[in-house]
């Protein structure tokens, strides 16, 4: 190991660091993450400062030059990380000064930590929000693809995990697009809010040097430069939005791991998680368990957990930087590879998933599914009301139910105990495959207005 480096950043101490105080400030264990950010960042930063005549174009090269050749070293893991030299922004800083020299003194000239350490955050949020929306779209094709494939296939909705009505299994998977549509609109909205410049804000009151913010934001692709630089410095919205954006993201992928943990049990059989994507015991050989699918839905909760530890760091900080916004890296960092992994999970499970159409077929006929047929059909042909209907019907039910029989194998004698007129027709709208048909309400389950919903989808996400 080499030898220990002094801070540049202990001019006011004659003595260095406790050893407890270093392990507990440093954050280069995971802040190294931002170096390409921070790099980026500062050449953006030098190139300002050439060009507002602050430092010279030589000395600009120099820098320049030096940050590349940092770049490099720790592409190839060459950069010894340093934890008494704090974060990623002192141990560039430090490595550039042993390359350069003195004229490296001259980057933080007009720039502080705090406004470098949102700023390149924020570079580094824009990235991962980039490929997580690539992800989602990945995703959301699969679902497409899926609810397509599976729009004639009959399967039993539920409510309260209780059978409630036959629908189509392509409105099934359908839910789910919705779901990952409106997390990928939250993820743009957080990217688009994020999107502004914090750079030049410095410690937290802005500079007497004559910098150009709108320059530097040009070079960074912000839209344009955040307006208060107290603000600026102590703004983790972005990261609870991104973390919010997570959360729910995550809870979707939960909720379909779920389902599919719960559907490929043997003790409801709807589905067939493909071999490649499960484990088995180490002691029964006989056992196929969901174990990805589980993971992801325990990783939900690692995702929630961060959302709520960074809601709490900032509910009760005063104005503006406090030593308590270096922990945001590690929560995002960790919800963002957490939420990589869970999508690319649920698209490879999904991908693959073979339903058991026969046993979902039965299963949508049980339950006594079509009793809001029943109802309905009174309704629209006898003129009852809905509620008389909803009587009468649950009169019919547990009738059918005491005599073990389903709606549909009662004869037409039987139900006219309950009403005279009672006609044959009747048993066309109590056939499930009917009842799926005849939802053509807007959004509804009818395979033709799934039909409509995947071709708008399938037009969004090209
Ligand atoms: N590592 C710090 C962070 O992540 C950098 C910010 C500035 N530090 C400071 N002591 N002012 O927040």
């Amino acid at each position: 190991m080499s030898r220990k480096k002094e801070s540049i950043l202990r001019n006011r101490f004659s003595k260095k660091n406790n050893d407890i105080f270093t392990e507990i400030n440093t954050s280069i264990d995971f802040d190294k993450l931002l170096f390409n950010e921070d790099i980026e960042g500062s050449i953006a930063h030098a190139e300002m400062l050439a060009k507002q005549k602050i430092i010279s174009n030589s000395e600009k090269n120099k820098i320049i030059k030096g940050l590349k050749k940092i770049q490099i070293e720790i592409k190839k893991n060459k950069f010894v990380f340093r934890s008494e030299l704090e974060d990623i922004h002192m141990n560039i800083e430090s490595r550039l000064q042993e390359i350069i020299g003195d004229t490296a003194g001259k980057l933080h000239t007009a720039r502080s930590r705090n406004d470098q350490v949102v700023t390149d955050l924020k570079l580094w949020l824009r990235k991962d929000i980039d490929m997580i929306l690539e992800e989602l779209k990945i995703l959301k094709k699969i679902i497409i693809k899926n609810a397509e494939k599976n729009i004639n296939v009959l399967m039993p909705g539920f409510t309260h995990l209780q059978s409630a009505q036959p629908i189509s299994a392509g409105h099934y998977y359908m839910a789910y697009y919705e779901m990952f549509m409106r997390d990928t609109e939250r993820f743009i909205e957080t990217r688009g809010r994020l999107n502004k410049n914090p750079l030049g804000s410095c410690a937290m009151a802005g500079t007497s040097f004559k910098i150009d913010r709108f320059l530097t934001t040009k070079k960074l692709g912000f839209d344009k430069p955040t307006n208060n630089s107290i603000d600026s410095v102590s703004d983790r919205d972005f990261v609870i939005d991104f973390l919010y954006s997570a959360s729910t993201c995550a809870m979707h992928l939960s909720r379909i791991a779920e389902e599919i943990v719960l559907w490929s049990s043997n003790l409801v059989n709807f589905c067939e998680i493909k071999d490649d994507m499960m484990s088995s015991s180490s002691i029964m050989p006989q056992k196929k368990n969901p174990d990805a699918a589980e993971l992801v839905r325990a990783k939900a909760s690692l995702i929630n957990s961060n959302l709520s530890s960074m809601l709490g760091i900032m509910k009760s900080l005063p104005l503006s930087y406090s030593k308590d916004l270096q922990e945001d890296k590690k929560l995002v960092f960790d919800s963002s590879s957490n939420l990589h992994i869970s999508i690319k999970v649920i698209t490879e499970i999904l991908k693959s998933l073979k339903l058991n159409k026969k046993n979902l077929h039965l299963s949508a006929a049980q339950g006594f599914s079509n009793a809001t047929e029943l109802a309905d059909w009174l309704v629209k042909n006898l003129k009852y009301s809905f509620r008389k209907a909803h009587t009468v019907t649950a009169k019919i039910v547990n009738f059918a139910e005491k005599n073990s029989l389903k709606l549909e194998d009662l004869t037409l004698d039987q139900f006219r105990k309950f009403d005279a007129k009672f006609s044959n027709k009747v048993f066309k709208d109590l056939n499930i495959k009917n009842a799926v048909l005849s939802k053509t309400s807007y959004g509804g389950t009818s395979q033709i207005e799934v039909i409509k919903m995947i071709k708008k989808a399938k037009k969004i996400n090209k």
